[in-house]
């Protein structure tokens, strides 16, 4: 049985869809079931893991736990120590390459919580993998409602430079570490990206490739693009750490490409292009 936190989220939906083609058992977490929409062979669990008191029955008889942040991260040590508690052998870690494994991480808001969360881990004594992820291409799923409505972006950063990574192959490396019984990946981490270095404006250029209506990136502030992404569950100083970190990847990426998604899966990484394929729907409609 393999645990999935954030089972409805971009990584979660594919991961257990993944796990069940290979005939295992998955309990999928989610606050609401009726919502869901898993594979009927998933076992869909309510959890809020902020709000749920004992989160130990989530984890009987699991081997394995996927542990991603953003379902409840402030409950992670909890989870952590039920799992614990619950004998499970192995966590993989959904975690950042903003990590630098140095103390700048715990002054950095976008690497402090995956920095802790790995702590904890290290410090369960259980098998670990850490699934340090790089510039996801679902952030473009923020541009969505502009290109859908006008076609035009507003963006601080057009020519920001990242390899966004298909949250299809996270939920590939993902399976691979959650399901490995020979200990290739206990303790290991995994440094995940994408396989080429787009600007933004290169990765708006794929998404009008695939809708078949022009798109651009028309430029704002630093601080009008931070207003535009903070929200009730995004602090407007995270929002300003984030933009700037953008207008730092103009001259260079900040996360190098690497090979670690088909050294881990077996499969070459899913490109950009691929990526708006797949979510072609997410960008067509209005106009
Ligand atoms: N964006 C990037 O470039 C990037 C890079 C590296 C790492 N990361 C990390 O990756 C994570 C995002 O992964 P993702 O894209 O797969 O996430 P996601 O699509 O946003 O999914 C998160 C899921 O968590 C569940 N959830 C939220 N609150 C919950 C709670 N209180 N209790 C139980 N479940 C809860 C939600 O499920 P229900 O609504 O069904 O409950 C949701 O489907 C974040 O931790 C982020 O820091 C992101």
């Amino acid at each position: 049985m393999i645990v999935v936190t954030g089972a409805t989220g971009n990584i979660g939906r594919s991961l257990v869809g993944r796990l069940l083609e290979q005939g295992v058992p998955v309990r999928a977490l989610t606050r609401d079931p009726a919502r869901a929409e898993l594979p009927a062979r998933t076992e869909v669990v309510r959890a809020d893991l902020v709000e749920d008191p004992d989160l130990a029955p989530l984890l009987a008889d699991a081997e394995a736990l996927f542990l991603n942040l953003a379902a409840g991260g402030a409950s992670a040590q909890r989870l952590i120590d039920a799992a614990q508690r619950a004998g499970v052998r192995r966590i993989v870690l959904n975690s950042s390459l903003s990590i630098t494994d140095s103390p700048v991480d715990d002054t950095n808001f976008i690497s402090r919580s995956h920095a802790e969360a790995e702590r904890a881990v290290r410090a369960s004594g259980l098998e670990w993998t850490f699934l340090r992820g790089g510039n996801y291409a679902t952030n473009a799923l923020r541009w969505a409602p502009a290109i859908r409505a006008t076609g035009v972006v507003r963006d601080a950063h057009p020519g920001a430079q990242s390899a966004p990574v298909h949250e299809a192959d996270l939920a590939d490396a993902a399976a691979v570490a959650l399901l490995d019984r020979s200990g290739a990946h206990a303790h290991q981490i995994h440094r995940l990206t994408g396989p080429e270095v787009l600007t933004n404006t290169q990765q708006v250029a794929a998404i009008a490739e695939v809708t078949g209506r022009p798109a651009r990136i028309e430029q704002i502030s630093e601080d009008e693009a931070a207003e535009a992404m903070a929200g009730p569950h995004f602090p407007i100083e995270a929002a300003r750490q984030l933009v700037h970190l953008f207008g730092q990847s103009i001259d260079a990426p900040a996360f190098p490409v690497t090979d670690d998604v088909a050294r881990v899966t077996g499969h070459p990484a899913r490109t950009f292009a691929q990526w708006a394929g797949d979510h072609a729907g997410d960008f067509a409609g209005h106009r």
